[in-house]
């Protein structure tokens, strides 16, 4: 097996190679002066599994055209399988057409994948939230992994919390809070939440007793920070001791850090699937584990 990654995602391509043991394939990826991208596939690919790993961040078009172009290249060098990897899965968030004539995103991509060559798909702690399984939107096999698990174990072992509940911010985020939670031995709950506009939103905590206790926040996102921020406002009004955040994917908009521990957030705590300076925790096992389990 081969496991190579677009320019997102080189780094994590390498601890995913490495903890299957797998070889670490080269690519060599440009951009032309009229923003157009190269790539090319540098090691014999014929008659070889391969998985790619890309996430769709901060540029997702461009991030998006590298992997197709990736996908394409490796079924035409000949290897037998494409497994895509795609930790954070732009456009799934466009799941549904909530106004008449919208493309829906979410279709389109997987149709990209598909017509592209690849044969598998997955990806981490998706937000597709109004469909059960990621699965439904391919036709290949799809699988949704979750590093909600290694985020809960690193809160347990780095952030000696008290008398900890987790909170998802809210409603959609109860899956994740519940998982962090076990790990953390701790009590959960969700706040409600109303978008007001992109960098807007309205926090509803619920009868939630928070004084003297620590609050750990686990989302699938952190992008603006603003949901963390004033649900973090309010929980300090509501007495509690600390407040910690937890995210598979930190988009990190400019200023989302700031915003967030100006509000009373003592630690914030992201993985991989999106390299920034909160990513402490590596998402590579789980997807190693989810190739394994293909
Ligand atoms: C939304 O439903 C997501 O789960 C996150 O809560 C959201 O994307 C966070 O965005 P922001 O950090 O901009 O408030």
């Amino acid at each position: 097996m081969i496991v190579l990654g677009g320019s997102a995602s080189s780094d994590l391509a390498w601890k995913v190679a490495k903890e299957l043991n797998a070889k670490h394939g080269e690519v060599e990826i440009k951009k032309f002066p009229d923003g157009e991208k190269y790539v090319r596939v540098v090691d014999e690919v014929k008659g070889e599994p391969v998985v790619v790993v890309q996430s769709l961040y901060r540029t997702p078009d461009e991030y998006l055209v590298e992997l197709l172009l990736l996908v394409d290249a490796l079924r035409d060098l000949g290897a037998t399988t494409i497994t895509g990897v795609v930790p954070y899965l732009a456009y799934a968030r466009q799941d549904a057409r909530f106004k008449p004539g919208e493309a829906i995103s979410s279709l389109t991509v997987a149709k990209l994948f598909e017509s592209a060559g690849m044969t598998s798909f997955l990806t981490v702690d998706t937000h597709l939230h109004r469909l059960e399984s990621v699965s439904k939107v391919f036709h290949i096999p799809a699988h949704n992994l979750s590093s909600m698990p290694l985020l809960g174990r690193y809160a347990l072992e780095n952030l000696n919390a008290k008398k900890p509940v987790v909170v998802g911010p809210d409603e959609e985020a109860e899956p994740w809070a519940a998982t962090v939670a076990k790990e953390l031995d701790a009590d959960h709950t969700v706040f409600r939440k109303k978008r007001v506009s992109s960098t807007k939103v309205e926090i509803d905590t619920g009868d939630l007793e928070m004084k003297g206790r620590d609050i750990v926040f686990a989302d699938d996102i952190i992008s603006t920070g603003g949901t963390i921020a004033e649900s973090a406002k309010l929980c300090e009004k509501k007495g509690a001791r600390m407040i910690y955040a937890l995210c598979s994917h930190p988009i990190l908009a400019e200023g989302a850090v700031e915003r967030m521990t100006e509000a009373g957030v003592r630690k914030i705590v992201g993985t991989d699937s999106i390299p920034s300076p909160i990513s402490k925790v590596s998402c590579a096992p789980v997807i190693a584990d989810g190739i394994r389990r293909l």
